[in-house]
């Protein structure tokens, strides 16, 4: 089956490829760098022909409000258009758990209006929402911090390894569209400000264990992208404040 990866560079987008490959599938890795740009329509038509399913894990180059909305509303319309012209049976995109109870965010308002496009359309559809993932545990630090303050929500955190997304993701891509929304998540919910900063002190530690199941790929995953996200935020704060970062000092209930 051709499969289409918009996005096919990206974090998810690259694993997803070659999950799907491994398959048998004929997966392609469209995006700007392999001359296919959501956002002008360049290299569309080409790309789509005889696609049966085009999967949307491209993410807006910038995040301020006005063009986070532009990036999602307009790449989403094409996508959509092309898609049509093309006879794709499936639009597959993935968003995030919460986008509804975030749209003080205009990251979260222009997810909305992705969603809210797809659902509107012709093209039978999957909208994946995923947990955070955890390789972007060090993002959610350092864009936390601001001089020697780290401020962090108290609501928990539940990550996800982006291997284990891209898995649910080929999973979704190649079964039947559902027309409606399929959620995914890690395995367990821990608090930011003690997460972290325990997971800085000890990546390795023994402060998140995956509960109650066997051992098994997906724990091994997770448990190797938690390991990976800690170091490199432990690398982060220390390499930035020699070890005196306020996330080491931080505490709560989680
Ligand atoms: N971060 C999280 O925790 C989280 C959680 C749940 C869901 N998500 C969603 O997951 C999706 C994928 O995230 P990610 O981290 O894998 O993204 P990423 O690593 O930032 O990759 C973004 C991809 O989008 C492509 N792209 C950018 N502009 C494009 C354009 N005009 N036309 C076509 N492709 C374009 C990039 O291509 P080039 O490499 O060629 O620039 C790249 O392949 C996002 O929509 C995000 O909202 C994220």
């Amino acid at each position: 089956m051709k499969i289409v990866v918009i996005g096919g560079s990206g974090l998810i987008g690259s694993r997803l490829v070659s999950k799907l490959r491994e398959q048998g599938h004929e997966a392609v890795a469209a995006s700007p760098n392999s001359g296919v740009n959501s956002l002008t329509g360049e290299g569309l038509a080409e790309a789509l022909k005889g696609a049966s399913v085009v999967v949307d894990v491209t993410n807006s180059p910038s995040w301020e409000d006005a063009a986070v909305m532009k990036f999602f509303e307009t790449s989403t319309r094409n996508l959509l258009a092309y898609e049509a012209a093309a006879g794709v049976g499936h639009h597959v995109a993935l968003s995030v758990v919460g986008t509804e109870r975030l749209l003080a965010s205009g990251f979260f308002r222009a997810k909305m209006a992705q969603e809210t496009l797809i659902k509107g359309s012709s093209i039978p559809y999957t909208i994946i929402r995923a947990t955070q993932f955890f390789e972007f545990v060090k993002g959610i630090a350092d864009f936390s911090t601001e001089g020697n303050k780290v401020r962090l929500p108290t609501a928990l955190i539940q990550p996800m390894a982006a291997d284990d997304v891209a898995s649910a993701v080929g999973r979704i891509a190649t079964g039947s569209p559902v027309n409606g929304t399929v959620e995914v998540g890690g395995p367990e919910k821990f608090g930011r400000t003690q997460g972290f900063a325990r997971g800085c002190y000890r990546p390795e530690g023994a402060l998140l264990r995956y509960r109650g199941e066997r051992e098994d790929a997906r724990s091994r995953r997770w448990r190797s992208a938690r390991r990976d996200a800690f170091r490199n935020l432990a690398h982060s704060v220390r390499g930035e404040s020699g070890g005196g970062h306020p996330l080491m000092d931080a505490t709560d209930s989680g």
